[in-house]
């Protein structure tokens, strides 16, 4: 499988790759072979996952390689213009590919799948499939009406639950990273954003199913298990919420790390902020969107918080973790931001002090409050997104550098580019690597950070 770089999901740094020869399903002699490349969040990438895996039962291995491939499925996302067309020039290509292989089949799933449905197919009339976030169970059912010759369309918000009806999940090993989607959905319509309506309403993942999925990850050799969801810590499937979650994975030995994302500020109870100072396994890192710095904007964006609301949350996360890393998401430009609204973004950046963040131009999506309104020159747009990022990038390589002559616990993933080299990363999401160390994937070692180089810390094993 492949995974778009995208800079929102950390530049495909969690992409799962999948060679045929760790497939699973059914033993065919010449199985199908199933490509899959996926665009946007994390979300999608496990959703990607499960999609390979319910394949797996009609008969499909993974391939890396689309020219090989039976069927191509594009996991797409909608969150702003670009990524959603990017999609559409992508499905252009595909059509030259099944000129030459005309049993090739396309299917479109993702946010872009819900939002335009069968306006996919009329805009491109190579897709065989359409299949949304909440349907994609049913992928191996519309496959075969595929072969019968239909073009099935799966985009409604189905009363069955999708994870009731997905095969169970492989038992052979695998990376020891691993994402699990806990919650689906947002109640909160922040005016500039699709996930409410692509994604649909909040749904929590009961308890005792997450903490089973969790148990088999763990088998199949997972040590760091990052909990998923669009407002994931509004969780509610247990009764004491993400942090009561995030206790009972705890107690799964040989789980070494828990992380989650993506979290909204009001929804930061005193429970989670307690987790992060009692429980060792949570990790020191927290991507907190905050979105703008100026109170008229996020009254604006339907926050329902202020600049001043979040530097306070912000002070209680330190205190209850002081060495905390914290990541934010931004938008410049959203309709109505001046230039004085700007600067008060800028503001909050410097008080706050990033370790990592990730910044956009508001892009106007139909159907979402703020698409009505006038809109920012795309050149004002443009500057502003400029400075924010000079700054974002000063703080994200200064809390790098901060690193150098540190010691740290680092879960190794995989071998570097260079000669015994291997990667991983530290408690801070921060990628290390290291030479000649022995370390192997899945190993935990204490580094000590040596160098800070453009994307990583380089280090040396000390036991
Ligand atoms: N334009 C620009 N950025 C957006 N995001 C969500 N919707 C839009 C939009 N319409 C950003 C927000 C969110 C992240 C996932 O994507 O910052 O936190
Ligand atoms: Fe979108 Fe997040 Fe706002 Fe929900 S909370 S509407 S997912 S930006």
């Amino acid at each position: 499988m492949k995974q778009e770089n995208c800079k929102r999901c950390r530049g495909g740094r969690f992409a799962v790759g999948r060679g045929p020869e760790e497939n699973w399903g059914a033993a065919l002699a010449d199985p199908k072979k199933l490509f899959i490349k996926t665009y946007g969040c994390q979300m999608n990438v496990y959703d990607s996952e499960r999609m390979a895996e319910a394949m797996g039962g009609s008969g499909y291995v993974t391939t890396d390689v689309a020219a090989d491939a039976d069927m191509i499925l594009l996991n797409t996302c909608h969150i702003r213009e670009k990524a959603a067309e990017k999609v559409y020039s992508e499905l252009g290509r595909l059509k030259e590919l099944k000129i030459t292989k005309p049993d090739l089949k396309i299917g479109v799933a993702g946010c872009v799948a819900q939002a335009e449905g069968a306006e996919i197919m009329r805009r491109q009339p190579a897709v065989d499939l359409v299949v949304g976030p909440q349907s994609y169970h049913r992928l191996p059912a519309m496959e075969a009406r595929v072969r019968a010759g239909e073009n099935p369309l799966e985009t409604d918000f189905p009363e069955e639950d999708k994870f009731d009806h997905l095969a169970e999940r492989p038992k052979a090993g695998r990376g020891p990273t691993a994402f699990l989607t806990v919650q689906e959905g947002c109640d909160k319509f922040c005016a500039f954003c699709v996930v409410p309506y692509t994604r649909g309403a909040e749904v929590s993942r009961p308890a005792d199913r997450i903490l089973r999925e969790a148990r088999d990850l763990v088998e199949r050799g997972v040590r760091e298990i990052t909990l998923l969801g669009q407002n994931v810590n509004a969780y509610h499937g247990h009764d004491a919420g993400l942090a009561g979650l995030i206790g009972e994975l705890a107690r799964i030995d040989g789980l070494a790390r828990i992380r989650y994302t993506t979290s909204h500020p009001n929804d930061m109870d005193d429970a989670l902020i307690a987790a992060h100072g009692s429980c060792d396994k949570l990790m020191p890192y927290l991507h907190l969107p905050v979105q703008s710095g100026s109170d008229k904007i996020l009254r604006a964006m339907n926050r329902k918080h202020t600049a001043e609301s979040y530097l306070r949350l912000i002070d209680r996360i330190r205190a209850a973790r002081p060495d905390i890393l914290l990541s934010g998401d931004f938008i410049v430009g959203f309709p109505g931001e001046t230039e004085e609204d700007f600067e008060a973004t800028m503001g909050l950046v410097r008080a706050v002090n990033y370790g990592q963040a990730y910044s956009f131009k508001y892009s106007s999506r139909p159907g979402t409050p703020a698409a009505e309104r006038a809109q920012v020159d795309e050149a004002e747009k443009t500057d502003r997104l400029g400075r924010l990022q000079a700054l974002l990038s000063k703080q994200q390589y200064a809390a790098q550098d901060a690193m150098v002559g540190r010691e740290v616990d680092v879960l190794f993933e995989k071998p570097g580019r260079f000669r015994n080299q291997m990667v991983g990363k530290s408690g801070y999401l921060h990628a290390v690597h290291v030479t000649d160390s022995g370390a192997g994937a899945g190993d935990i070692r204490r580094v000590r950070i040596l160098q800070s180089v453009k994307n990583s810390l380089a280090g040396e094993v000390l036991a």
